[in-house]
């Protein structure tokens, strides 16, 4: 059998995304059908309406959310109907090189749900990161569902499904920020934010946050920023610089994807120190650098995937933590909305009104 419900679908580049009727199949071997409580509404949405993840439209958007498993197919022992879960779109294979080194969240096969979730005219859907959440109702592996505790509200959980976790575990797991560490972040939107948070939770000592928009460095305050810098009214990497002893910071993350703000960061790290790169480029975007700074300023560049997390490991900890009031996951959450004004959110997005629009059902 095959259920109708509403979506949000991306019909082509940069044209306003339509809530319309799709058509989601019975879950088969290894998926779950989710019964969508909330979705966030995260920049790579945008990204993917502009074109700039790729051509493969009609996209089914939305990927933060969570949700009650409504049915699972056969062979599921990991979720059962009645589970709340957050979705997460890097279900790992525990077979390919990266797990079989003990490094799952790197895994190279992360997999999706088989059936093709399709427009009521039967074409098939492209769903956004292989989940497409900005719906009632959602196909996807149960691998990509994550039992937490259901104490936590939907809203809130969801936001740990992407960019929140994005954030936090580019801090935390990919720049290893501990203890005593100066931290800078580079755009405070929710990853941005969520790396903040991270640094916080971890212990650094300074947490310089860095956007265009005061309202945004107020809101990273909220977070754990320590100091703001405002780049549109000076050099952020001399603010940086200054801020930490002339030296600049031990680990840098940069949460926008642009190659200005890639060198800001760059330049921004002390000797030896890591940066990391969350924010999500475009296909035509270059980055230039001497290579002698490269070699001659050491330490690590690194790329953050969904802040290399584990999600089996992560969500319930970082569920306990908010419910705990040690991480507050729900100041991401600046409003929450309907389904049929995402257009709207990503409006709101691009003008820096909002941290998170959340869909709610
Ligand atoms: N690596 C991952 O796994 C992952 C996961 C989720 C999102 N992302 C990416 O992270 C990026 C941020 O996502 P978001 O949802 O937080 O976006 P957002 O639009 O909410 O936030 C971006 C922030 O950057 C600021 N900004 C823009 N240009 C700037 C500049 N030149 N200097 C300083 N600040 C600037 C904006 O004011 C805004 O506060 C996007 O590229 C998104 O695709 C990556
Ligand atoms: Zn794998
Ligand atoms: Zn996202």
């Amino acid at each position: 059998m095959v259920i109708s419900t509403r979506g949000v679908v991306s019909g082509g580049k940069g044209e306003p995304v339509r809530v319309t009727e799709i058509s989601v199949p019975e879950p088969g071997a290894g998926e779950a059908l989710v019964n969508v409580q909330a979705c966030g509404v995260c920049h790579t949405d945008l990204h993917y309406k502009m074109g700039g993840i790729g051509d493969d439209y009609p996209y089914l958007l939305g990927h933060e959310a969570a949700g009650v498993v409504e049915q699972v197919g056969e062979d599921v022992t990991e979720v059962k109907a009645g589970d709340f879960v957050i979705l997460n779109w890097r279900a790992v294979c525990g077979q390919c090189r990266a797990c079989q080194r003990g490094k799952p969240w790197y895994c190279f096969a992360t997999h999706n749900a088989a059936q093709k979730m399709t427009l009521a005219d039967g074409t098939p859907l492209s769903p956004a990161l292989g989940i497409g959440a900005f719906a009632e109702k959602t196909l996807v592996a149960a691998g990509q569902c994550t039992k937490v505790n259901p104490a936590i509200s939907p809203a809130t959980a969801g936001l740990l499904g992407c960019g929140v976790m994005a954030g936090l575990g580019a801090a935390i797991n990919t720049g290893g920020v501990t203890r005593g560490d100066s931290v800078a972040v580079i755009g405070c939107g929710g990853v941005g934010d969520g790396a903040i948070a991270g640094a916080r939770l971890a212990g650094a000592k300074t947490i310089i946050a860095v956007d265009v928009d005061d309202r945004k460095l107020q809101w990273a305050k909220e977070f754990g920023a320590t100091h703001t810098v405002n780049s549109r009214n000076g050099d952020p990497v001399k603010a940086i610089q200054d801020l930490t002893d002339g030296n600049g910071a031990d680990v840098v993350v940069e949460a926008i994807g642009r190659p200005e703000t890639y060198k800001q960061a760059f330049y921004a790290r002390d000797l030896a120190g890591t940066v990391v790169l969350v924010g999500v480029p475009t296909p035509e975007m270059k980055l230039e650098l001497p290579l002698l700074d490269v070699f001659g300023r050491g330490g690590a560049l690194k790329s953050s995937w969904y802040g290399d997390c584990l999600p089996s490991r992560d969500f319930p900890m970082l569920v306990d933590l908010a419910l705990q009031n040690r991480l507050p996951l729900e100041k991401f959450v600046s409003e929450t909305i309907g389904i049929d004004d995402v257009e709207a959110a990503f409006a709101k997005m691009e003008r820096g009104e909002v941290l998170r629009s959340v869909v709610v059902f």
